[in-house]
């Protein structure tokens, strides 16, 4: 399947996969500079779950490692990867994100993602230190974290004052009950995380921007519309500081 594909391209996921697309893109353009076939990228996906990005990655060509620390998402991925045709490109492990060392080789993998797994882990300084080190120099690290100020806006302008002001106050940006996750993030600490780690953040981008604030029935109705607001907003302050997700892309000097 091409990148290109429309069921990569929704609302939701379209700014992700078009940082993605462009550091393959990146990779096949030197292959053809050179005058050789572009080979498969090694690629980790850390905390990838049932394989929502690890299987269209190995159906367009490349080689994927699945650390998830959930039987049951690995079992689903292992699923989906035998019926898109590509399981002899996917690994699917058991084990923790931050000992990733366990399971590929140091300064070995091309692109690390890490989509939705800071925001729960119990160590996210130890789990970028493991991306950071499983990267050869040069490599690009995907990484998606949940940002604070859509999950303040959201409580307020549905009711929940008292919870918007609690996530607002909260230095990790979380309410004591009933949360989703551990932890949220803003452009300045999700960089300073990776920094932390030795990581170049190249850019940060706002994903569900928009989509987010529309009813589903509206942003169905206007998929394409919306997906060209997504990315022409994600870039910018303020839109990229509002959204539900931030997207940052580093890479290992
Ligand atoms: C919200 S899901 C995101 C899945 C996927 N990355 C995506 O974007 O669709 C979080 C995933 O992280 C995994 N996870 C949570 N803590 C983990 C840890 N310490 N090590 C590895 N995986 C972990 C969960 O099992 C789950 O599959």
């Amino acid at each position: 399947m091409e990148l290109t594909h429309p069921r990569l391209s929704g609302p939701r996921t379209a700014v992700v996969w078009a940082a993605l697309r462009r550091e393959l893109d990146r990779h096949s353009g030197s292959a053809a500079d050179e005058g050789t076939a572009q080979e498969p990228l090694s690629i980790l996906d850390a905390g990838g779950g049932t394989g929502g990005f690890a299987v269209p990655l190995a159906e367009a060509g490349h080689r994927v490692t699945v650390v998830d620390a959930s039987p049951d998402a690995l079992a689903a991925l292992t699923r989906r990867a035998a019926e898109a045709g590509v399981a002899d490109r996917v690994r699917a492990l058991q084990g923790d994100a931050d000992a990733l060392a366990g399971f590929v080789e140091p300064a070995s993998v091309d692109l690390v993602l890490c989509h939705s797994v800071l925001d729960v882990v119990d160590d996210p300084a130890g789990v970028v230190a493991a991306v950071a080190a499983a990267l050869r120099p040069g490599g690009a690290a995907s990484i998606l974290v949940a940002g604070k100020a859509a999950a303040v806006l959201h409580r307020a302008i549905t009711g929940q004052l008292a919870a918007a002001a609690e996530l607002l106050a909260h230095p990790e940006g979380r309410v004591a009950e009933r949360d989703t996750v551990r932890r949220r993030y803003d452009a300045d600490s999700a960089a300073a995380l990776l920094r932390a780690a030795g990581l170049d953040v190249v850019e940060i981008h706002g994903v569900r921007v928009i989509a987010d604030l529309l009813p589903a029935a509206v942003a169905d109705a206007h998929a394409h519309a919306v997906v060209e607001l997504e990315l022409a907003a994600a870039a910018h302050p303020p839109y990229r500081d509002i959204a539900a997700q931030l997207h940052l892309f580093a890479r290992r000097p």
